[in-house]
């Protein structure tokens, strides 16, 4: 036990003192080891100078005791707070390096893996916009559609093969040659076989003059190969007004080619035939030294007009139904339509 008495007041003076010089030095150190080295000279556990003034606390007078205590925890932790801010300064400043001395700057970091929009999805709103660019507002209708606007009021006959049952996803299943003639008088239900049926929809809705576009999903029972799909997507464009003819259609589907692909695309017209136009036409673009496959077109069968109350003697219109992955595989030079559905990253991340 020690005989020399250390008055209160000077046993917080050293601590002060201490708190002040461990500071400097904290704040003074250029580099991690700099700083190791004060750490050791202040807080170190064996001859740290923090521990040797905590020595003459016991020199303190008892009745003093309690306060040399406080004050000694305060000084420990602001000497601490003093060399974790230097720490986290001096990391700060040298990055990882200072963290982990195994740390090579120089080796491939780590990639982070942005997501994207499906190709078909950047193709559609591409077309979308495109269309937009020429006056076609964006319209949309239910995939799952009933047999009225997918064929009735498109002047798809009944006995039509086109309504088969073979040809389209009907979303139920008629047991008997009775049973099917009753469900098809009650209008059925099935997944949509093309876009033509949002022609309708709109124009039930809307009066002339009508621009509008639509971008959607298709199903069809078709066997999957390199050009098909069970399910595919479509463009339906739709323009009805006073006079609208054979010509606005070409114009527009040059216009609307050459945008897409980015350079001046002759586009010719064969003569077709679809229940709902009349003429009917097979459109092609020149691309790549040789004629490709657009879609169907025509201008609006009357019949169509009139199912939805518009006066054929007024207005006309043109329509066209042009297959989204063929614009899309064309463009990217996709070889297999089944490459847009089976979700491989190493495909998808090429867009
Ligand atoms: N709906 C037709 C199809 O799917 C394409 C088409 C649309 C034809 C509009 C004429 C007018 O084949």
């Amino acid at each position: 036990m020690s005989a020399i008495t250390m008055s209160i007041e000077d046993f917080v003076k050293q601590l002060d003192e201490l708190a002040q010089s461990a500071t400097v030095a904290f704040a003074a150190a250029q580099d991690p080891a700099q700083l190791d080295e004060a750490r050791v000279e202040f807080l170190g556990a064996k001859n740290g100078q923090l521990k040797s003034v905590q020595k003459n606390m016991g020199a303190v007078p008892g009745p003093n005791r309690k306060e040399a205590g406080l004050k000694l925890n305060a000084v420990k932790n602001s000497i601490q707070t003093a060399f974790e801010s230097a720490q986290a300064r001096l990391l700060g400043d040298t990055g990882s390096e200072a963290r982990d001395p195994t740390f090579d700057a120089t080796l491939p970091g780590t990639h982070f893996h942005v997501g994207r929009l499906h190709p078909i999805t950047q193709t559609i709103n591409e077309l979308k916009d495109i269309m937009g660019r020429l006056g076609f507002t964006p319209a949309e209708g239910p995939e799952i559609e009933d047999d009225y606007h997918n064929f009735e009021a498109l002047n798809i006959p009944r006995a039509h093969p086109a309504r088969d049952p073979l040809e389209n996803f009907y979303l139920s299943v008629a047991q008997s040659q009775a049973e099917h003639d009753a469900t098809f008088s009650e209008n059925p239900l099935l997944l949509r076989s093309q876009t033509s049926t949002v022609q309708i929809r709109v124009m039930e809705k809307t009066q002339p003059p009508v621009r509008i576009v639509s971008l959607g999903r298709v199903y069809r029972p078709d066997t999957a190969d390199w050009s098909h799909y069970p399910m595919f997507h479509q463009i339906e464009g739709l323009m009805v007004d006073e006079h609208v003819t054979l010509a606005d259609l070409k114009t527009v589907l040059k216009l609307f080619a050459s945008n897409y692909l980015g350079d001046a695309v002759p586009v010719r017209i064969r003569p077709s035939f679809f229940p709902f136009t009349e003429p009917s036409v097979e459109a092609d673009y020149f691309w790549d030294g040789k004629w490709v496959e657009f879609g169907g077109a025509g201008i609006v069968d009357p019949n169509v007009l009139r199912s939805v109350g518009y006066d054929p003697e007024k207005v006309s219109g043109f329509a066209f139904g042009l297959g989204i992955e063929r614009l899309c595989m064309i463009r990217h030079q996709i070889t297999d339509i089944r490459y847009l559905f089976t979700n491989d990253v190493r495909f998808l991340h090429q867009f």
